[in-house]
């Protein structure tokens, strides 16, 4: 797989880019904080892979809604971890799939030629991106690289939220709000791979979707609001908390654990407030309410893989946009309303 040459008059720097003079490629690029308006399709210096470190020609990347906090520097909280005065990383973006280009010297499980996916701290809205070698594993030869992209951050968050924070077992009462976002309609499927019984929550014009997901039961938000019937769940991942917590509360189980999960919040601290009072509220409390920060794992993304390849979970996706649309994609990811994942093809 040769690195396409380029000329790169013109070129603007990007953190962690190649010299000048070195070959360049096309990236979605922002100098800036702001709206989807700050991105520009830039050519940018090619990125330099380090020891261990894998260079991939990217064919598809998704975003989420963490992209769009991080590309308007809202909650202005992100910026103590992406640049105070302006995004360190000039490149958003993070799930990624696509071909090894090069491999670093350390790098021995992967060769030049294999179809990959995985994350990327170093923006992947870009014809190429770094990524650690750890970060990545092969793309299970049932999924297409556009489903491959969509995969790792939201389904990652699904997994370690219903297995390692809830710890799901079989026979349980689930019930995910945002049942068809990107965490959500992944939460669905995983939770029943899990052999939970599970409630969907979303609108009327997601509900075919989430029981095709695998759902027993859907809740049409628009109809009724499931903190005011009768039924108690063991565990709730809230991916949307559009109710207060107290009232989310009322539909746990005495004993049950529930996953506050929005990231969207006030315009200084984002979702800090709730997390916090949740925290305090876990000390007085029998019901486990456990917000949480989900970690990129490679050992999680090849437990996804499994689950991938033997088909309990798919990956829905939304809309494909080109790399030239990415401001858009992150418009429309920023509005909340999207069904399952968007994906930038390259
Ligand atoms: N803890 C972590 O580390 C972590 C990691 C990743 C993501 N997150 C957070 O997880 C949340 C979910 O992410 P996401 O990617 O799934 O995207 P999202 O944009 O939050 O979810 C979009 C979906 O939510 C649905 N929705 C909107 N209002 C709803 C309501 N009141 N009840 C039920 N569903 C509703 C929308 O459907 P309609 O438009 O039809 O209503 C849409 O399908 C985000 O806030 C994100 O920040 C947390």
């Amino acid at each position: 797989m040769g690195i396409k040459q380029r000329s790169n008059a013109g070129a603007r720097p990007v953190p962690g880019a190649s010299p000048a003079g070195a070959a360049t490629m096309r990236a979605a690029v922002q100098h800036r904080y702001g709206p989807p308006s700050v991105l520009e399709s830039s050519e940018v210096g090619l990125p330099l892979p380090g020891r261990g470190d894998v260079l991939v020609q990217v064919d598809a990347a998704s975003v989420h809604p963490g992209d769009y906090f991080v590309m308007t520097g809202e909650p202005y909280v992100v910026r103590l971890a992406f640049g105070l005065r302006r995004p360190r990383h000039g490149i958003p973006g993070r799930d990624l799939a696509g071909v090894v280009a090069a491999v670093g010297k350390d790098v021995t499980a992967l060769r030049p030629g294999d179809e990959v996916f995985g994350w990327s701290t170093a923006g992947t809205l870009a014809e190429y991106a770094c990524v650690p070698a750890d970060n990545l594993v092969s793309v299970p030869a049932n999924l297409s690289v556009v489903d491959a992209a969509a995969v790792p951050t939201s389904a990652m968050t699904a997994l370690q939220a219903l297995r390692d924070i809830a710890n799901v077992r079989p026979g349980q009462t689930v019930l995910v709000t945002g049942a068809s976002g990107g965490v959500g309609s992944f939460a669905v499927q995983i939770a029943k791979a899990f052999g939970a019984e599970v409630t969907g929550v979303c609108s009327t014009r997601n509900v075919d979707l989430v029981r095709l997901l695998g759902a027993d039961h859907v809740v049409d938000y628009t109809r009724t609001d499931f903190t005011r019937t009768e039924k108690r769940y063991d565990v709730i991942l809230d991916n949307v908390e559009a109710q207060p917590l107290a009232a989310v509360r009322r539909a746990l189980t005495p004993t049950g654990t529930l996953i506050p999960n929005s990231g969207r919040g006030g315009r200084w601290l984002g979702p800090l407030g709730r997390i916090v009072k949740a925290r305090v509220l876990s000390g007085s409390t029998r019901q486990q309410l456990k917000p949480f920060l989900s970690v990129g794992k490679r050992q999680d993304l090849l437990t996804l893989a499994d689950l991938l390849a033997t088909g309990q979970v798919m990956p829905v996706i939304d809309r494909t946009y080109s790399l030239d649309e990415a401001a858009d994609a992150l418009r429309y990811v920023g509005a909340g309303h999207a069904r399952g994942k968007v994906v930038i093809t390259v």
